[in-house]
């Protein structure tokens, strides 16, 4: 396995010397905007040490170039902890988008809503996340760094920035707290009522590993569900995968549309 330095310097070699400023990582079903970017696509296979993602709907590829005039790193694909039970599947990739010289990352994802106002093709900025899985990427880190403090895991300013893109772009951005079930099984009806008790208001299977290994890697973090459905318990829907890749395209061209304004604003 390559480490950063090493993995970042064959990035530059092939997409540019510049530094990328900020990083994506793209959820089920919401990875298009990375065919947006004037830039270079890399494969993950190409890239030692990088994840196998073997997931449908996610799109395995690290692509660096300029979106609206910020110079990004977009990660079409992530490994999830449920592929292999390693919550660290993602540290690698992020080490080296914090070697590529980026200070702040987006996150998506597709979740299930846990409130009866927040329906399918809504979207959710993450205040706060319930560490429901329990695990966490840094177990095994040796040093103090590992004490990583979440406080302010979701950062204000670029929170602010996506709220005033969502009122520019006419989309409803809703609020509130992302809770990590390990997955891949949906969860029950009585575990989505726990989480309502508990305060959750989405439920999902992604993204706090990454939102820990991020600010462990001193990233500003922003993370916007798209809901593609009521959580488990809620509605008659039967829940699979294949309905949230379907339910994910309701979600994605609002979220392309905010996170283009975003850029625009605040390159
Ligand atoms: N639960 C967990 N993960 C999900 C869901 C859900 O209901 N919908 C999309 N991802």
């Amino acid at each position: 396995m390559s480490d950063a330095a090493t993995l970042a310097q064959f990035i530059r070699d092939q997409a540019g010397e510049a530094p990328v400023e900020m990083g994506l990582i793209l959820g089920s079903g919401l990875g298009h905007l990375a065919d947006a970017v004037e830039g270079t696509a890399i494969p993950y296979a190409d890239l030692d040490g990088f994840p196998t993602p073997g997931v449908s709907g996610h799109n395995p590829k690290l692509v660096v170039g300029d979106l609206l005039g910020t110079r990004v790193a977009i990660f079409g694909a992530r490994a999830h902890y449920y592929e292999h039970g390693d919550a660290g599947a993602m540290r690698l990739p992020l080490e080296v988008l914090k070697a590529l010289g980026a200070n702040r990352l987006l996150l998506t994802n597709a979740a299930g809503s846990v409130r009866a106002d927040t329906p399918p093709g809504e979207l959710m900025i993450l205040s706060d996340h319930i560490n429901f899985a329990g695990a966490n990427p840094l177990v095994g880190e040796a040093t103090d760094a590992r004490f990583v403090p979440l406080g302010d895991a979701y950062n204000a300013e670029m929170r602010a920035a996506l709220h005033d893109a969502a009122v520019a772009e006419n989309i409803r951005l809703n609020e509130g707290t992302y809770a990590w079930f390990s997955g891949p099984s949906f969860e029950t009806p009585a575990e989505i009522r726990a989480i309502r008790t508990l305060g959750g208001d989405a439920v999902g299977m992604s993204t706090v590993p990454e939102v820990i290994l991020a600010r462990f890697f001193g990233l500003e973090v922003a993370a916007i569900s798209a809901i593609t459905n009521m959580a488990e318990g809620m509605s008659d829907e039967k829940l699979s995968h294949a309905h949230t890749k379907k339910m994910a395209v309701a979600g994605a061209e609002k979220l392309e549309r905010l996170i283009r304004r975003y850029l625009s604003d605040n390159g």
